[in-house]
């Protein structure tokens, strides 16, 4: 059997290693993977003394999210994953996560009671060749927009987005009703969470936030198939990087036609 236990600093190169070898980490630090092990929730699975893989969660008010998952591929297949959903997924408490094509992923959390509910589109494009904003970019705070993300995002996380609200190159951005992460890479935009009090509240604010980075040659992503920026933005260029899986142990975690994830964050 592998061994199972909370993470420690001094596992963060070993965690990382395994992260690498998925194109898991950000290019930057703090990271994801540094706010999980903040918060306690970074685990770590180990064989021989070696970190053989990893799992994360973070929270929004009730809901757990798995962040993170992942082990070594010669040690897939041999119980580390399960061991460590044992210890990251709390039973009989609402539970979600964003699962990867992999089998043994969707295998793995059905069996835990969180069932494939809904479809999630990585997207990339070109954010300048989008129709302008019905309303215009105005900027907030973390703070400002903490009760909107928790109505959309399904539960409430002030710490984390005042956390993430800090970064480098993070803003928040407001536009009707919604309001929008967006984060200014080198090389493109990463926007999420975003979300509104309507699907066009949501789509408001991701388009004025997409709009206020139109001098960046990209930007990524994610949103839900029934959420109506995915034939907007499919019909403007945009292409499919990859896609998830939302599974959950709820019937509705989230509002999927007003809500975008962060990839990473939830
Ligand atoms: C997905 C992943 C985390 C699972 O961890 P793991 O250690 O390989 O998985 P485990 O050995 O604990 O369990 C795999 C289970 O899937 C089952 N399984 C394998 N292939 C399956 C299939 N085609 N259909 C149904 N079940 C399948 C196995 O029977 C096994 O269950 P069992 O041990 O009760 O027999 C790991 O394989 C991985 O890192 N994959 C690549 C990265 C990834 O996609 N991560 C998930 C992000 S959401």
């Amino acid at each position: 059997m592998p061994t199972v236990r909370p993470a420690t600093a001094a596992d963060l190169p070993g965690v990382r290693a395994v992260a690498a070898r998925f194109g898991n980490l950000w290019p930057s630090r703090p990271d994801h993977l540094d706010r999980e092990l903040e918060t306690g929730r970074l685990w770590v699975g180990e064989r021989g003394g070696l970190v053989v893989g990893f799992g994360g969660t973070t929270a929004r008010g009730a809901l757990t999210h798995l962040a993170d998952l992942f082990v070594l591929p010669e040690h897939q297949s041999s119980g580390v994953g399960q061991a460590l959903l044992a210890r990251l997924l709390p039973a009989g408490a609402p539970r979600i996560t964003f699962a990867s094509s992999d089998p043994r992923a969707i295998a793995l959390y059905t069996r835990l009671g969180l069932l494939p509910r809904c479809p999630l589109l990585y997207l990339r494009g070109v954010p300048g060749a989008l129709p302008p904003p019905p309303a215009p970019a105005r900027p907030a705070t973390a703070a400002a927009v903490a009760d909107l993300d928790a109505q959309a995002a399904g539960g409430a996380r002030p710490a984390d987005l005042a956390w993430y609200a800090a970064l480098p190159g993070v803003t928040a951005h407001r536009a009707r009703d919604g309001y929008a992460f967006a984060r200014a890479l080198p090389d493109a935009v990463l926007i999420g969470p975003a979300g509104g009090a309507t699907a066009p509240d949501c789509a408001a604010a991701v388009l004025a936030a997409l709009a206020a980075h139109r001098e960046l040659p990209s930007a990524r992503l994610t949103v839900f198939g029934p959420n109506p920026l995915l034939p907007l933005l499919l019909g403007h260029g945009f292409t499919i990087t990859d896609v998830d899986l939302c599974a959950a142990s709820v019937a509705d975690p989230l509002p999927y036609d007003r809500y975008l994830p962060h990839p990473d964050l939830g």
